[in-house]
C-alpha cells in the first residue's frame, strides 16, 4: 500500500532556520501515527509542509508525496485532511459564534465572512458535528466565552465538515485539564473505530491514543527512529529523544514517562554546594 504521507530528502527553511535538511519521513496508510518530539523538533512545520502552508527547497531527489500523490491542487488536497492545532485554537478570533466556527471548516478560514455562501447540506452537517462532539449549545456562543475543551470540541467539528479520511492532530490537548483531555482522546478514538487515520503529532506521550501503531521519533528535525510503538516508547528512546533520564509507564494502552530515578537527592546535595 502507498504511504500516507512520503517525504524525500526534503529541506525546509523558515526564516534563516534551516528546519528540515534532508529529510525523510514515511507515514504508513492504514494504522494510526504518532510524531512525537520535544519542543522546536519540527512537529508544526511538519504540519505545514503537508497543508501546504509552506514549501520545501526545491531540490533535486526531494519529494513530498502525499496520500500517494506528488501534484495537488492545495484546496483538493485540504479537503482530504482535518487538522486541529494548539496554534489555531490561539489564533482563533474570541467573537466567532460556535456554528460559525464549525461553518468555517468549509473556508478553511477562522470565522465566517459575508461572501462566504452556506447551503442547507452545509448547515445541516456543522449542526450534526456539534451534536456528536455535545456542543450543539454553544452554536451562539463566542469562541472565547468558551472553556479550552469546549473551544477544541468545536474545532474537532471544524476539522470534519468535509469528512476528510485523514485527520491530523497537532498537540490536541494542549492546555485541557484531565476530564476534558480524556473526552477529547475519547472522541478521536471513536473517529478512529469509524474509520479515520489519525495522525498524532505531539511532544505528550500521553496523548497517544492505545490505537496508535506506528511511532515516529523526531528531534532536531531529523527521524531518530521509528517504528512500532513497543520498540519506540522505551526509557532508552524517549530519554534520548528529550534529553533526560526517565522511566516509561504502561496502563490500558496508554503511555507516560516519570524522571528516572530518586533524583531529590542530588538537588539537596546541590543546594549545599
Ligand atoms: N516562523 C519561523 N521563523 C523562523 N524559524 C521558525 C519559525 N517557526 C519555527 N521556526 C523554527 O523551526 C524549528 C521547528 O519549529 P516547530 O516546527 O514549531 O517545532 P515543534 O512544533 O516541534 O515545536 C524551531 O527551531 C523553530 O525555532
Ligand atoms: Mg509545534
Amino acid at each position: 500500500m502507498e504511504p500516507l504521507i512520503e517525504l524525500h530528502q526534503v529541506t525546509v527553511y523558515r526564516g534563516q532556520t534551516k528546519v528540515f535538511d534532508d529529510l525523510t519521513l514515511v507515514v504508513p496508510s492504514g494504522q494510526q501515527t504518532a510524531i512525537l518530539g520535544p519542543n522546536g523538533a519540527g512537529k508544526s512545520t511538519f504540519l505545514k509542509l503537508i497543508t501546504r502552508e509552506i514549501y520545501p527547497a526545491v531540490r533535486p531527489g526531494s519529494t513530498v508525496r502525499l496520500l500517494g500523490r506528488e501534484r495537488w491542487n492545495v484546496w483538493a488536497l485540504r479537503r482530504h485532511l482535518g487538522i486541529i492545532s494548539h496554534e489555531l485554537q490561539r489564533a482563533y478570533p474570541d467573537h466567532v459564534l460556535g456554528l460559525d466556527v464549525v461553518l468555517s471548516g468549509f473556508y478553511w478560514s477562522t470565522g465566517t465572512w459575508p461572501h462566504q455562501v452556506f447551503d442547507e447540506a452545509q448547515r445541516q452537517r456543522a449542526w450534526e458535528l456539534m451534536a456528536l462532539f455535545g456542543v450543539e449549545a454553544l452554536a451562539r456562543v463566542p469562541f472565547g466565552q468558551m472553556s479550552a475543551g469546549e473551544q477544541r470540541r468545536c474545532l474537532l467539528a471544524r476539522a470534519l465538515v468535509h469528512d476528510p479520511d485523514v485527520l491530523i492532530l497537532d498537540e490536541p490537548t494542549n492546555g485541557l485539564d484531565l476530564a476534558a483531555r480524556f473526552a477529547f482522546l475519547e472522541m478521536v478514538r471513536r473517529l478512529i473505530v469509524q474509520g479515520k487515520t489519525v495522525i498524532f503529532v505531539t511532544h505528550r506521550v500521553d496523548e497517544i491514543v492505545p490505537e496508535v501503531a506506528h511511532v515516529v521519533l523526531l528531534k532536531d528535525g531529523r527521524v531518530l527512529a521509528a517504528g512500532s510503538k513497543a520498540e519506540m516508547l522505551t526509557d532508552e528512546r524517549l530519554s534520548a529523544l528529550f534529553d533526560v533520564p526517565l522511566t516509561v509507564l504502561q496502563a490500558n494502552g496508554y503511555y507516560q514517562v516519570v524522571p528516572r530515578g530518586a533524583a531529590l537527592s542530588h538537588l539537596a546535595g546541590g543546594e549545599e554546594g
